[in-house]
């Protein structure tokens, strides 16, 4: 018996009505993420990378074509049903955080617990705060919180649940070196861990070189599918390599950075 994979697209296309005309924003998106993979989703600004990782969270539909997580296609889902396999198996960081501006930082991390009625949702909720480095400002509202801070809350409620499945749009877009640093520990800790796949919106190359896999995106296209082992670029020595002694060695100005 073979597995499903844990995504899957087949044909994917997003298309708006614009004007009284079609305006294609992706098209024709083919790829499978097996469960456990890193994956970075890389191109320029408008080329479709937010609109795909809307289709594969459930949070949008494809005009063409099919998104299915863990086999099932989710058009035969109904809202209900979609929301529920959102809730319980897939965490996602907007590129905009989309925190609820009327609850504290804390209450953000704290709702999607309480609605899976998990028993430690208030110990976990605090735990995340201090692992994004915002123990002392769970009582604050988005509003009070600067960009790379609400982004940390995002990241912390969307770890929240442990979720199989994680779809992080621009997650340290916000955030400096360490700060976006200590939230990719955190990202790829909770891989390992966990198994958990990981889809990532970037344009940084540092971040895109922590993932085992690079999808470029350009034109609503998916143009190029890389993975490392692959034979281009696959030695270590590209442009993005540069630089990674100074990655390394930033380790050590980590201060308050979540243990192992
Ligand atoms: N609801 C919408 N109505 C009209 N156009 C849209 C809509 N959603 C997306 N688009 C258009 O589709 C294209 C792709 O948008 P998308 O947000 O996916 O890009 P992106 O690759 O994430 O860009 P960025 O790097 O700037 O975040 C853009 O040209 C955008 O303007
Ligand atoms: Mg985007």
């Amino acid at each position: 018996m073979t597995t499903a994979p844990r995504i899957a697209c087949r044909g994917v296309g997003k298309s708006l009505p614009s004007g009284g005309r079609e305006l294609v924003i992706l098209q024709d998106v083919t790829l499978e993420i097996a469960a456990g993979e890193s994956v970075a989703v890389l191109g320029p600004s408008g080329s479709g990378k937010s609109t795909l990782l809307g289709l594969l969270a459930g949070l949008d539909r494809p005009t063409r074509g099919s998104v299915l997580v863990d086999g099932t296609p989710l058009e035969s889902l109904d809202e209900d049903a979609l929301a529920l396999l959102r809730r319980r198996s897939i965490g996602f960081v907007f590129q905009s955080f989309q925190l609820l501006g009327n609850l504290t930082a804390r209450e953000n991390v704290l709702l999607p617990l309480e609605l899976l009625r998990r028993g430690d949702a208030r110990a976990r909720a605090d735990e995340l705060l201090a692992q994004v480095g915002l123990a002392e400002r769970g009582h604050h509202y988005p509003s009070q919180l600067s960009g790379g801070e609400q982004q940390r809350v995002a990241l912390a409620r969307a770890f929240g649940p442990r979720p199989p499945i994680l779809l992080a749009d621009e997650p340290t877009g916000n955030l400096d070196a360490e700060s976006g640093r200590r939230a990719l520990d955190l990202l790829f800790e909770l891989r390992e861990r966990q198994g958990t796949t990981l889809v990532l919106v970037t344009h940084d190359p540092q971040v895109a070189r922590r993932a085992g896999r690079r999808l470029h995106v350009q034109g609503g296209r998916l143009v190029r599918d890389e993975r490392d082992g692959d034979d281009a670029g696959a030695d270590g020595r590209g442009p993005a390599a540069q630089d990674d002694g100074r990655a390394q060695n930033a380790d050590d100005a980590a201060s308050g950075a979540p243990g192992p």
